[in-house]
């Protein structure tokens, strides 16, 4: 399982990167606009700088056509740098830019996914990744689970090297039920991490060890033991 932070905030990523197994970064338009008008590339190099060449980093197109998507993705890999996972929405432009970017051996992360015709199609047209939507599907009364269990039957079934990436996660427990289903990767604002760990209950039980270790040593640790 890999664990990613959507998100393009420095100091989020500065501060989950040293907490949590993090294998990269992702981003889209919504995401950036959190931050301002920021400096579009060197923003981006600085969270490459943060995070380091063997992560991971999708960073996603902004035009709506086929020629334009393509321009958009020689500047990031010109500017930002060559590693990077350009992120293609699955559109009928976004389909021919996926085609065209594979065929110049470019690294693909299909996004924008509510269905398993887009996934489908973008597997068979060689993107790297397919990032479906999950929470935006289970508000549409679709069921992101079988969604993506079908990816990954397909996956299985034709041996397509594409890898599972889901996105668009409300809470951990829909992380959890996309790795069940087969995703190998999931990407989350970094609040659903910490909420995870930050629950009452886990506190409670480290407020009780404490508690009683503190009855019997008093406020020495074990390090302090003589
Ligand atoms: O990575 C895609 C994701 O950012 C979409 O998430 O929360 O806007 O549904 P959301």
């Amino acid at each position: 399982m890999k664990y990613l932070l959507d998100t393009a905030n420095l100091d989020d990523i500065r501060y989950y990167y040293d907490i949590f197994p993090i294998a990269g970064v992702t981003s889209n338009p919504s995401i950036v606009k959190k931050e301002g008008k920021i400096d579009f590339f060197s923003h981006m190099k600085e969270i490459r700088s943060i995070i380091g060449m063997d992560k991971d980093l999708h960073i996603q197109v902004t035009a709506r056509d086929t020629n334009g998507m393509l321009r958009d993705a020689d500047a990031i890999l010109d500017k930002v740098d060559d590693k990077v996972c350009v992120k293609i929405p699955v559109t009928l432009e976004g389909m021919k830019a996926i085609k065209l970017l594979k065929a110049k051996g470019v690294t693909v992360t299909a996004t924008a996914i509510y269905s398993k015709q887009q996934g489908f199609l973008a597997m068979e047209a060689g993107a790297d990744h397919i990032a479906p939507y999950f929470n935006r599907m289970e508000n549409m009364g679709i069921d992101p689970d079988d969604v993506i269990a079908s990816f990954a039957e397909m996956i299985e079934l034709y041996d397509y090297k594409t890898k599972i990436l889901g996105a668009s996660f409300k809470n951990a427990g829909q992380v959890d039920r996309a790795f069940l289903a087969g995703a190998q990767t999931a990407t989350m604002d970094p609040s659903i991490l910490s909420a995870a760990l930050g629950q009452a209950h886990i506190l409670k039980a480290v407020d009780d060890f404490d508690a009683d270790w503190k009855s019997v040593y008093g406020n020495v640790t074990i390090a302090e033991i003589q």
